[in-house]
């Protein structure tokens, strides 16, 4: 009896094994049809909606960033807020991604919900908030995550794992409250280009994306 063929390793059928687009693609989303003007609101909802229907990291983004020689780079983090003013996220401002903003302040963060099959895409200029936003932003932060921001200076070299444990165990003790670091701090993608995306099953996704137009905002839809 021959062998069955083995699956080529290198192109196992992912579709099938990790059931890719198997969320729900039965969403009912007018938005597709009759946009409305301003997408902030609806990219709100969105996320709102995310939570109620049980997506279990709504607000994990992947932040894509470009280094003065136009090297891009990616990573995921939280956002801690979307709203009129922008997508707020927090990090330490000499990290690869800090150094990144530094030199080319624009950024692309993109969200992926597998259990609704949507995605949004956000992409803008990126600028610092101010030292009281930071700070407010640092209060809100678990104390262990407020030590570990102070021992940790993101990016760099590890000088070995004793001496970071040593440096947080030293921030973690007393009951002081732990200053906010200088170099951490909170940024905001200001909005130039959104899109929102929601897979079928039959391949035939919905894409709406809105662009900045003056004041105000222009939406087309887009093949899948
Ligand atoms: C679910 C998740 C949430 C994260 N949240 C943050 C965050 O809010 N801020 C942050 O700086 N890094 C966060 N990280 C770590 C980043 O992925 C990354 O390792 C770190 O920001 C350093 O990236 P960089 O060297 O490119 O600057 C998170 C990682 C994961 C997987």
């Amino acid at each position: 009896m021959s062998e069955p063929a083995a699956q080529p390793s290198s192109a196992p059928d992912r579709d099938a094994l990790a059931g890719s687009l198997g969320g729900d693609d039965s969403l009912v989303l007018p938005e597709f049809d009759a946009p409305p003007t301003d997408p902030i609101p609806l990219v709100q909802r969105w996320i709102a909606d995310a939570f109620d229907r049980g997506v279990r990291e709504p607000l994990a983004a992947a932040l894509a960033t470009v280094d003065a020689d136009g090297r891009p780079s990616n990573r995921v983090l939280l956002l801690k807020a979307v709203d009129h003013d922008g997508v707020v996220f927090y990090g330490q401002y000499d990290s690869r991604k800090g150094r990144d903003i530094a030199s080319v302040p624009f950024a692309s963060v993109v969200l992926y919900w597998r259990e609704t099959i949507q995605q949004l895409r956000i992409d803008g200029r990126v600028e610092r908030l101010d030292d009281a936003a930071s700070e407010a932003l640092f209060a809100t932060r678990l104390r262990a995550a407020q030590a570990a921001a102070t021992a940790s200076d993101q990016s760099r070299p590890l000088d070995g794992e004793d001496a970071l444990r040593a440096r947080f165990d030293a921030a973690m003790a007393g009951d002081d409250p732990i200053p906010r670091p200088e170099g951490w701090g909170g940024y905001r993608i200001v909005p130039e280009a959104i899109e929102l995306w929601h897979g079928n099953r039959d391949r035939l996704h919905r894409r709406l994306r809105y662009t900045r137009d003056g004041e105000g905002w222009s939406a087309e839809r887009l093949q899948p």
